[in-house]
């Protein structure tokens, strides 16, 4: 048996430091081994303190650009005068957009409308009265990245497109309610997938949400599908963003030849909601919060 460790002896995770300016407290060395084990095990990197306060930063600045975006979105604009919104502002606040460039994505910015997904490239369509626009911002702020979206009404909405809106904005909302310590990745897209369903909706399953923070797509991937109990165990330290995408109809969807803009195959409309969460000890903090 050891002799017990004192808070003046060398730490025991090799910093040099005495114990008692390190790592004492049981469930600091026990963060420490986890972090070590999710890093070789799922290539996840758990966040620290300080990486989180300036991941919540870029938070802030992209829940911003949305309340900006929210202001001026309206029937008659294009959806390339709302890239050139997020855009100027984004560099205004010090900030780099990071769809732009990203893969070759030519733009600042996602913006789609109606029957598109995902990733829908701004340009010359006007919005009409009655569309719906998804409108995702991602930035890094500091060198981290925030992600967030949501879906605007556009003039005065049709009943199908109140019902699109509400199961996706629902739908994140039931996927936050499974974000703690103990669950898994599988009980996230589980919540999502039974209620998305059960109001007669449907959940894409070629885009996950992913990790974020010193990238923009990092590991793990979580799906807005799945399995109650399956995938990687949640620990505190992960930020990962939660962004179902739901259809009014079928869960099919074609990529235009454009290469990026996801739309549904039966042109039904598609809504989505995103935010960043942090994995905390009793449950979950959004770092870009907003309400659902
Ligand atoms: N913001 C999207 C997401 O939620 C990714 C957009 S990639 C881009 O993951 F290249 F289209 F910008
Ligand atoms: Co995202
Ligand atoms: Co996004």
């Amino acid at each position: 048996m050891a002799k017990k460790m004192g808070r003046n002896d060398p730490c025991p995770c090799g910093s040099g430091l005495k114990y008692k300016k390190c790592c004492s407290g049981k469930s600091t060395i026990q963060h420490q081994s986890v972090k070590k084990m999710y890093a070789q095990k799922y290539n996840i990197r758990l966040k620290e303190k300080g990486e989180i306060q300036k991941i919540k930063r870029a938070g802030r600045l992209v829940l911003k650009t949305l309340d900006l975006v929210e202001t001026q979105i309206k029937p008659g604009i294009t959806t390339d005068e709302i890239n050139t919104l997020v855009h100027e502002f984004t560099i205004k606040n010090g900030a780099t957009p990071a769809p732009l460039n990203y893969r070759g994505f030519p733009k600042s910015v996602c913006v789609s409308v109606n029957e598109e997904i995902c990733h829908g490239i701004p340009g010359e369509r006007i919005f009409q009265d009655g569309d719906i626009a998804n409108v995702d911002v991602t930035s890094i702020l500091d060198g981290y990245y925030a992600d967030v979206n949501k879906t605007f009404f556009v003039g005065s909405p049709s009943p199908e497109a109140r019902k699109i809106v509400k199961v996706a904005r629902e739908s994140l909302k039931v996927a936050l309610a499974m974000v703690g310590p103990g669950n898994t990745v599988g009980d996230i897209g589980w919540a999502i997938q039974k209620y998305a369903e059960g109001e007669g909706c449907s959940v894409v399953e070629e885009f996950t949400g992913h990790g974020i923070g010193f990238t923009f797509h990092e590991p793990p991937q979580v799906p807005h599908f799945g399995r109650k109990g399956e995938g990687i165990r949640l620990v505190p330290g992960m930020v990962f963003t939660i962004e179902p995408m739901v259809n009014l109809g079928s869960k099919e969807l074609l990529i235009l030849a454009d290469n990026w803009t996801a739309v549904t195959k039966d042109g039904s409309l598609s809504a989505q909601f995103e935010q960043t969460v942090l994995v905390t000890n009793n449950g979950y903090e959004s770092l870009t919060p907003f309400d659902l």
